[in-house]
């Protein structure tokens, strides 16, 4: 079956972030990675197999755009799904696993921030089983600085798609609002499903 664009998952208006930011990267931006997904997966069924290389061919390029699809597909739908909350952490698991990793929330908070003003696509707290451990990784693109076999548990994205609307060049106003409208219990699900 072909992947689904699966709806907005809260109704409520995000504090900071306006509904014409989520309307946009909801409806627009994830629907044509869901729809280039599908697209893509199609098109390699038919492609001329006996062609491809690496320096170019059209397998290739159907080769790169099927990660940059489904990456951004599925790191879309967890960054949906992380927003909608009261910013709250407190009384989760995965609160009490991150003050352990950083040694306190603000260090946490910080490492966050450095990590999504320094990406220039995602910012995301994965945990990795090869050392099952919290980790905030980077990612420049949907198909680069992803570990393999880690799950994300909370995606910031950092594209300026994502606030240019709202706070124009001011990424740091755009975490902080991120930030507020955490749905924690849904990072905490994703985080005891693996975890514990
Ligand atoms: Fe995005």
């Amino acid at each position: 079956m072909a992947h689904q664009v699966q709806p907005l998952p809260f109704s409520k208006e995000l504090d900071g972030i306006s509904k014409k930011t989520v309307e946009i990267h909801h409806d627009k931006l994830y629907a044509g990675y869901v729809a280039k997904r599908n697209e893509v997966e199609e098109s390699i069924k038919q492609a001329d197999a006996s062609k491809a290389n690496q320096i170019y061919s059209a397998y290739r390029g159907l080769k790169e755009g099927e990660t940059f699809a489904a990456n951004g597909m599925i790191l879309h739908q967890v960054h949906f799904a992380n927003l909608g909350g009261d910013g709250k952490p407190q009384g989760t698991k995965v609160f009490d696993a991150i003050n352990e990793t950083w040694g306190s929330w603000e260090a946490f908070e910080e490492a966050l921030y450095a990590t999504g003003m320094a990406a220039r696509g995602w910012a995301i707290l994965a945990f990795d089983p090869s050392d099952t451990k919290l980790h905030l990784y980077a990612a420049d693109s949907q198909n680069q600085g992803g570990v393999w076999g880690c799950t994300p548990l909370l995606c910031l994205d950092v594209y300026e798609h994502a606030y240019f609307i709202d706070t124009g060049s001011d990424r740091k106003t755009y975490i902080a609002n991120f930030l507020k409208n955490v749905n924690w219990q849904d990072v905490d699900q994703r985080f005891t499903a693996v975890a514990m």
